[in-house]
């Protein structure tokens, strides 16, 4: 049977940008989603020259449900299979709730929350028609915990973790798998898009994007539910189990805050 296509989204940098690695080295072509026209125009060149594969970008701001939907139209208009739907772009936002921008908080849940359901909203029916096919979320070891001085951010990656394994239930009668990467701090774009760098959650122990990605892309071939990568954040999703949750966001908040 010919190869489907992995769809990224947020595919221009950090994460994202790896993880398309992984896909083009087991020879699946990709559609490539981002703001950034020469970051991905220049990826795709890469990957061409590197590896048997299509690539087409599609330069969309995902936090606008419209241009999800024009994404979507794109993909049928060419008649691409989607085998792999990447929910990955997301951002985060550092400081008090009273202190942050709206505009800013609404952007981030559009694109971490309501593009991320649209698109499995409009890419999961043909797969379940097909019974075959993955959806990888990117969620985060925040999804575990409330989050003090980012706590928009938090809530997003807790709402990405509760739809997972509620679809995750919902098709285990079927061949398709739906995976919830949660990773912790990562040497990405992330922390100075969140105005986070100074915190002390970079500051040590951050992990390498190489990484997160390699065991993130194994796992989810695998078709696990949750992947978490690391003994010291398994331990950190596990501590609300364990300790009143008043202790574990007081934690939290200490690891937050900016040195
Ligand atoms: N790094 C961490 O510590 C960490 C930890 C746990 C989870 N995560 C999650 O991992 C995912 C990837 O983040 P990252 O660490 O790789 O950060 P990153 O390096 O900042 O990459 C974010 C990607 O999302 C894209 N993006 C941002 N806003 C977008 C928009 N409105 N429309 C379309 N694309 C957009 C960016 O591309 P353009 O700017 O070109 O649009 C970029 O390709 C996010 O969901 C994040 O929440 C990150």
């Amino acid at each position: 049977m010919e190869k489907g296509y992995a769809l990224i989204t947020g595919a221009s940098g950090g994460i994202g940008r790896q993880l398309a690695y992984h896909f083009a080295e087991d020879g699946y072509s990709l559609v490539l989603v981002a703001r950034s026209k020469e970051k991905l125009e220049e990826l795709k060149k890469e990957l061409e020259n590197n590896y048997s594969i299509s690539v087409l970008i599609s330069i969309k701001d995902l936090s606008k449900q419209k241009e999800a939907l024009k994404l979507y139209d794109e993909i049928k208009q060419q008649r691409i299979t989607v085998q792999f739907l990447v929910n990955n772009a997301g951002f985060g936002l550092y400081g008090t709730f009273i202190e942050t921008s709206w505009a800013e908080e609404a952007d981030m849940i559009d694109l971490n929350i309501k593009t991320l359901t649209y698109l499995t909203k409009l890419f999961l029916p043909e797969m379940v028609e097909r019974n075959q096919g993955r959806i990888l979320n990117i969620a985060s070891v925040a999804s575990f915990l409330p989050g003090p001085l980012m706590a928009v951010y938090y809530a997003t990656k807790a709402y990405v973790l509760s739809f997972t394994e509620a679809l995750e239930n919902e098709l285990k009668d079927t061949n398709i798998t739906i995976s919830a990467l949660c990773p912790g701090p990562t040497k990405t774009g992330f922390s100075d898009r969140a105005n986070l760098s100074g915190s002390k959650l970079f500051e040590s122990g951050a992990l390498h994007v190489e990484d997160v990605a390699k065991v993130g892309y194994e796992q989810f071939m695998r078709g696990k539910t949750i992947i978490i990568l690391g003994a010291k954040f398994k331990v950190a999703t596990m501590l609300p189990r364990f300790f009143p949750r008043k202790l574990i966001t007081k934690v939290v908040r200490s690891m937050q805050e900016v040195k």
